[in-house]
Formats: C-alpha cells, structure tokens, sequence
C-alpha cells in the first residue's frame, strides 16, 4: 500500500497545478476526495485507494515522473551541488518529486536534453549501452573533420588513454565539416569531447538533441522544464 501524502502536495505532484492552485481550488470547493469536497489542503489521502478530482476530472494517480529540460550552461547534472546550480533547481515546483534525478550527465558547459525522473529502472534501462538508447549530440569542432576520422568513429574509435569505444553514428552538418551530429549509446565520462580529442580536434561547444527518438521539443526555451508524455516516452523506450 502506498503511504499516504498530504493532498496539496499529490495533487501538485502530478504537475497540473502548484501547491498554492490546489489551496485556491479548495477554497473554489474545486476539489474532492472519494466525492466529498476536500477542506484543508494537509488532508492526508492515499494515493492508491482515494478518488480524488480536480474541477470535476478524476485524478489518475502517476507513479513516475519524466521530464524534458533544456539544459543551460554554467549548470551541473547533479541533486546537490555546493558551488552551482543543478538540473534539480530548475524544476518548478508541480514537478517537483521525491527521488527525481538526472537519467544521466552532462558536463557543465554542455547544453540541451537532460531526462529527469524518479523512475530508477527507466533511467538504468535508458542509460544501459546493451539497451542501444541512442544519445544524439550537435558538436562544433575546432578543425574541420577529415574523411579518416569519420571512418575510425564509425567504427568504433580509441581514446587517448586506450578505452575502445562503440562504432558512432556521424553526419556531417555544414560544409565546412565544423559542425557534427553524434549518436553514441554509452555515456563514458567526458565521452564526446574525447572521442574528438582522438581525432586530434576540440569541441567548442556541445548540444545534446535527442535520446532514442526524441527530439528537444524546440519550444522549449533554455533552462524551462516540460514534463514528457506517454506517446514521447515510447520513443525513447523503443529499445533494439
Ligand atoms: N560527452 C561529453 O563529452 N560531454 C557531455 O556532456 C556529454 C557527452
């Protein structure tokens, strides 16, 4: 049985309104528990057996969240940090969820899609390299890419300190052959900015775009937070 919860904080949980909409909507008579009209916002309910609605939509209670940030510079993928912001700071408050956490890293200065949720056997799942969820980065390089290096990351390149690396998926995205698209399934540390370094080239700047088939909904402005749906969620989760 799922322990009970204040009915403010399930209710904003579920990320159709904040703490203080569910105080506005009780006081609205708006909201009801098992068909009774709830009085005080620190009701306890149970989120598995009661019937809870909000402005007369049956509420149907979610067990994990996922959600889609687009992430800015100068913010790191971590819960805690004592010298920066975090993915987890810049969650509004509806979303906001015991247990949420980054479903893997970026590096401070790498931008884009950063998967948060609370669900751990979906982020180890999407995260495994066995499952092949691809992760597809945007880089643009110091040097133009030679023909050589295209070949040896699409066959699965070496690093500086010897790590083999699985083959990468490449295109090249502009004619100078500054600006690269990366797909890779694993996620070593530091792992595009050194599959490049193999080539002897730099990466200047770096966007994550996309994790499996989802795409950074590009009306998501930097650093906003969107939560992903059922129909996204199935295209990240379409493992091979
Ligand atoms: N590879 C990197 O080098 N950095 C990232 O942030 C992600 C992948």
């Amino acid at each position: 049985m799922a322990p009970k919860m204040r009915l403010d904080k399930l209710v904003s949980s579920q990320g159709a309104c904040s703490r203080s909409d569910v105080k506005r909507l009780i006081k609205q008579k708006e909201i009801l528990v098992n068909g009774v009209i709830a009085k005080d916002s620190s009701e306890k309910v149970d989120p598995e057996l009661d019937v809870i609605s909000v402005s007369g939509q049956v509420l149907s209670f979610k067990k994990h969240i996922y959600l889609m940030l687009n992430k800015p510079q100068g913010v790191v993928s971590a819960t805690e940090d004592d010298t920066y912001p975090t993915v987890i700071s810049l969650v509004p408050e509806e979303y906001m969820r015991p247990g949420l956490f980054p479903a893997g890293r970026l590096d401070a200065d790498t931008t884009g899609f950063v998967l948060l949720t609370d669900d751990g056997d979906f982020a180890h799942d999407i995260l495994s390299p066995k499952k092949h969820v691809e992760k597809t980065y945007v880089a643009t390089l110091a040097e133009p890419l030679r023909e050589t290096d295209v070949k040896a990351l699409q066959s699965g390149i070496q690093l500086k300190d010897g790590t083999s690396c699985q083959p990468a998926k490449i295109a090249i995205l502009d004619p100078d052959g500054k600006t690269v698209e990366i797909k890779i399934c694993e996620g070593k540390y530091h792992q595009v900015k050194r599959m490049f370094a193999a080539c002897e080239n730099r990466v200047l700047t770096l966007k994550r775009t996309a994790i499996g088939s989802l795409k950074i909904d590009e009306k998501l402005s930097i650093g906003q937070v969107r939560e992903i749906d059922s129909d996204e969620l199935s295209l990240i989760k379409a493992y091979k």
